[in-house]
């Protein structure tokens, strides 16, 4: 049985956002949260606060949060990996990506998140925590789902309330998510865990589904399914949310998300970044 509701968690602001190289205006990025909230979403990353070197498209992250903060109905949360700014922290599970994400190995950006969430804990600030490439690096190649259980878990020993298991370049089939979702599933408690799949190669659909027989009920998803990590090479866009709530509709399972409303938001987003919407359900029912 797969759960009656489940919460989409949406991160095209940021992870959709994060790697377009024409600067979307700050305007355009508010309008864009202020769409995908009245959708319905209860959650809309907005942004992350890291170096404007590494990632340009999100330098202006306080003039969005500026705008976005007097926003009621959802919670708007923002990535992290530091103590710089103080909601989201993300870790590895591959040793070298790491190095290239973030610029320092497993065990010392754990360290870091600790900081992080001590620090958070006294502001009384939720964490979430994301473990990245969870089934295969672009460096490492298969990485074992023991690895991926060790760095969720302690993730969520030291208070994250919720881990976002990410298939950052989006090789995972449902032959490996399965397993790697019993050894995190052995360490973590179901309702926890949330899944995040890139789309690379067409996967997250059938990806989701496993997850939701195995008991997730939090999926990440990108309107229009923008996105891809800047340090992934070949990364595709994240699963567009449209498809995932046409998927959730068919299912019978409870979204609170505004289909029609959200085709909107997708459909304003394409239109000024100037290409097509990466959401097969939304070409579909344009066209109807
Ligand atoms: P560092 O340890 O300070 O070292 O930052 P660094 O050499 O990488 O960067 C140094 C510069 O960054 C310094 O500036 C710092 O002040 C600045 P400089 O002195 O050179 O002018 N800096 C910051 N600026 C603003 N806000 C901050 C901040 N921290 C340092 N918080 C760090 C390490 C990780 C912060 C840095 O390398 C960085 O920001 N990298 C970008 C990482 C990133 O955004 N990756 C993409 C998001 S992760 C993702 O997409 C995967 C996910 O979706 C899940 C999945 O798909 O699996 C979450
Ligand atoms: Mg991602």
């Amino acid at each position: 049985s797969i759960p009656k509701y489940v919460k989409i968690v949406e991160v095209g602001p940021r992870d959709g956002l994060q790697n377009e190289k024409d600067i979307v205006p700050t305007a355009v990025k508010v309008e864009l949260i202020h769409r995908l909230v009245s959708s319905g979403l209860s959650v809309v990353e907005a942004t992350s606060f890291v170096s404007p070197k590494w990632v340009p498209q999100l330098a202006d992250a306080k003039d969005v949060m500026q705008a976005v903060c007097n926003i009621e109905g959802a919670r708007l949360p923002v990535l992290t990996p530091n103590l710089k700014v103080g909601s989201s922290g993300f870790a590895s599970a591959s040793e070298s990506f790491s190095k290239s994400n973030v610029n320092c190995s497993i065990e010392e950006s754990l360290a870091r998140y600790g900081a992080v969430t001590r620090a958070a804990k006294e502001l009384s600030i939720p964490v979430r925590g994301y473990v990245s490439c969870v089934v295969g690096c672009p460096v490492e190649g298969a990485i074992p789902p023991s690895k991926v259980a060790y760095v969720a878990k302690e993730l969520y020993e030291m208070g994250c309330f919720e881990i976002s298991l990410g298939d950052t370049i989006g090789v995972a089939t449902p032959g490996t998510v399965v397993p790697m979702l019993e050894a995190v599933m052995a360490v973590v408690p179901v309702e926890n865990l949330a899944v995040h799949f890139h789309d690379t190669y067409g996967q997250s659909l059938p990806n989701i589904l496993v997850s939701l027989q195995m008991g997730i009920s939090i999926v990440d998803t990108s309107i229009s399914g923008l996105g891809g990590c800047p340090y992934a090479k070949g990364a595709s866009g994240n699963v567009a949310t449209e498809d995932v709530v046409y998927m959730l509709d068919g299912l019978g399972v409870k979204t609170n998300v505004d289909l029609a409303k959200l085709m909107k938001a997708g459909d304003f987003i394409s239109k000024q970044l100037g290409r097509p919407s990466g959401s097969k359900t939304a070409i579909a029912l344009c066209r109807v």
